[in-house]
C-alpha cells in the first residue's frame, strides 16, 4: 500500500489543483489556496511515484462530530483502495481525538456504505448545516447524501 502522511506546506498547490478539477465536475466544493493553508493540518495525502494521488481531510465541528472533507482520489488511481485507505486513516484520527461521530456529504454514498457509514437525514447534523451549509451556494437545494459513522 502507498504511504499516507500528513500534508505539508509544499502540498498545497497539488491539493488545490485536485480540488479544483473535481469541483469543476461538481463532485465537491472548491476551496481557495488561503482556505487550504488555514486548514492544512486537517489534511492527509497519499503519494504514488512522487505524485499526490489522493487527498482527504478531517474537519472538527464539535466534541461530538467531525467530517470527512475534500476527499479525492485522482482519476488515474481510482478503484485501487486509496479512497478506503484515506477514509480509514481519517477514522483512526477521529477515534484518537475522541470524536463520537464522523459524517460526510457525498454523491457516492455506496462508497461510504462499504466503509460502514450509514445514510442519515441532514437534519440530524445541525453543526454542519449551521457551520458550513448556510454559506454554500447549494444551501436551498442540496442534492448530496449525508452519511454517518458512529465511532463509539
Ligand atoms: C469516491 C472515491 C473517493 C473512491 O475512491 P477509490 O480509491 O476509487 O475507492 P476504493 O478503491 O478505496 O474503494 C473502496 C470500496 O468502495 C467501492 N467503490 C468505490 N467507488 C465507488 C462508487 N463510485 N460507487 C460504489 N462503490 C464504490 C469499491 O468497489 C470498493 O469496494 P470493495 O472494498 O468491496 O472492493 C473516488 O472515486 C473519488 O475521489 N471520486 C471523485 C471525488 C468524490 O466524489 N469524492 C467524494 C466526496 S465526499
Amino acid at each position: 500500500m502507498p504511504r499516507i502522511r500528513a500534508a505539508t506546506i509544499t502540498d498545497v498547490p497539488a491539493i488545490h489543483d485536485l480540488l479544483e478539477t473535481y469541483a469543476s465536475k461538481g463532485n465537491l466544493l472548491p476551496r481557495s489556496m488561503n482556505e487550504i493553508y488555514r486548514h492544512l493540518r486537517d489534511f492527509f495525502v497519499i503519494e504514488v511515484n512522487g505524485q499526490i494521488a489522493a487527498i482527504g481531510a478531517l474537519e472538527i465541528f464539535t466534541e461530538d462530530l467531525g467530517e470527512v472533507r475534500s476527499l479525492v482520489v485522482a482519476d488515474a488511481y481510482e478503484r485501487r483502495g486509496l479512497g478506503r485507505q484515506m477514509v480509514e486513516r481519517i477514522v483512526t484520527e477521529a477515534r484518537q481525538i475522541g470524536l463520537r461521530r464522523l459524517m460526510a456529504l457525498t454523491y457516492v454514498p455506496a462508497f461510504f456504505h462499504k466503509l460502514g457509514f450509514q445514510t442519515v437525514g441532514i437534519d440530524t447534523l445541525p453543526e454542519k448545516v449551521w457551520g458550513v451549509c448556510v454559506k454554500c451556494y447549494k444551501y436551498n437545494n442540496c442534492d448530496e447524501t449525508a452519511v454517518v459513522l458512529e465511532l463509539r
